[in-house]
């Protein structure tokens, strides 16, 4: 390890999903620590399945231009189903709570759907990040316990910008597009599309990162049997 890093418990609240970067390109050796440091996420039989497509420079703005084009266009390809309608009860209004936050934070009223629209599409962006890894995976069965698995290495390679003073946001709506992302890379059908995950140097001070969502208490989501 060349650069020094934070503890464990600055980790994990240094990370949130940052939503504007610095166009500063982070040095290929930290790239390369940080991914390092994800290879240790744990899986299934430790099947490792995740297969990252780490993605900068004229291809991430290739890869921008030709999702931006599918997003206008209509032509989503989802490999995987994905419903926000499908929310009920809390997680509804926790959904709820962080889009109006990030909204409000970026002055976009509820009802204003063009600005909403406009501000959702810097997704295809990348958040002005210099990079995005694209999160792949190989299909056995109903996919969840490999799906499973990607979340771990995600995880394990966001705390690993954090712990470096970079940072990042996981992105769902990126694997909405999968065909466009597999046309783009050269990726083989065989390989699905998750997330995506953009990053880079945060811009603190920029609109999108002033947001801070919360976390119920651990009662909320943590049942002790003894
Ligand atoms: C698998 C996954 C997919 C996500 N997809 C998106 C996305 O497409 N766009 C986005 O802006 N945020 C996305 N997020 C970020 C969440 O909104 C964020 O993690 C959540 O609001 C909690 O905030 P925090 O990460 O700042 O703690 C995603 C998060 C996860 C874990």
């Amino acid at each position: 390890m060349t650069q020094p890093t934070l503890s464990f418990a600055d980790t994990v609240r240094a990370r949130r999903s940052f939503r504007a970067f610095h166009s500063t390109p982070v040095a290929d050796d930290l790239i390369a620590e940080a991914l390092q440091d994800a290879q240790y996420a744990p899986s299934n039989c430790n099947t490792q399945p995740w297969q990252v497509h780490v993605v900068s420079g004229a291809t991430r703005d290739a890869l921008s231009l030709a999702l931006h084009a599918a997003n206008r266009e209509g032509r989503p390809s989802p490999d995987f189903s994905w419903d926000e309608g499908a929310f009920t009860g809390r997680y509804l209004e926790r959904h709820r709570e962080h889009g109006k936050l990030y909204y409000e934070n970026l002055g976009v009223a509820r009802e204003d759907r063009q600005r909403r629209n406009e501000a959702a599409a810097v997704n295809f962006s990348f958040f002005h990040a210099p990079h995005v890894a694209l999160l792949f995976m190989p299909v056995f069965g109903d996919s969840v316990r490999v799906a499973g698995d990607l979340g771990m290495y995600g995880q394990t390679f966001l705390l690993a910008l954090a712990a470096r003073g970079l940072g990042g946001v996981p992105q769902t709506v990126l694997g909405l597009y999968a065909d466009t992302v597999r046309e783009v890379l050269i990726v083989p059908q065989e390989f699905k599309l998750l997330f995506g995950i953009s990053f880079g140097y945060p811009d603190e001070g920029a609109p999108g990162n002033l947001q801070r969502v919360g976390r119920d208490p651990v009662s909320a989501n943590v049942i002790l049997h003894r």
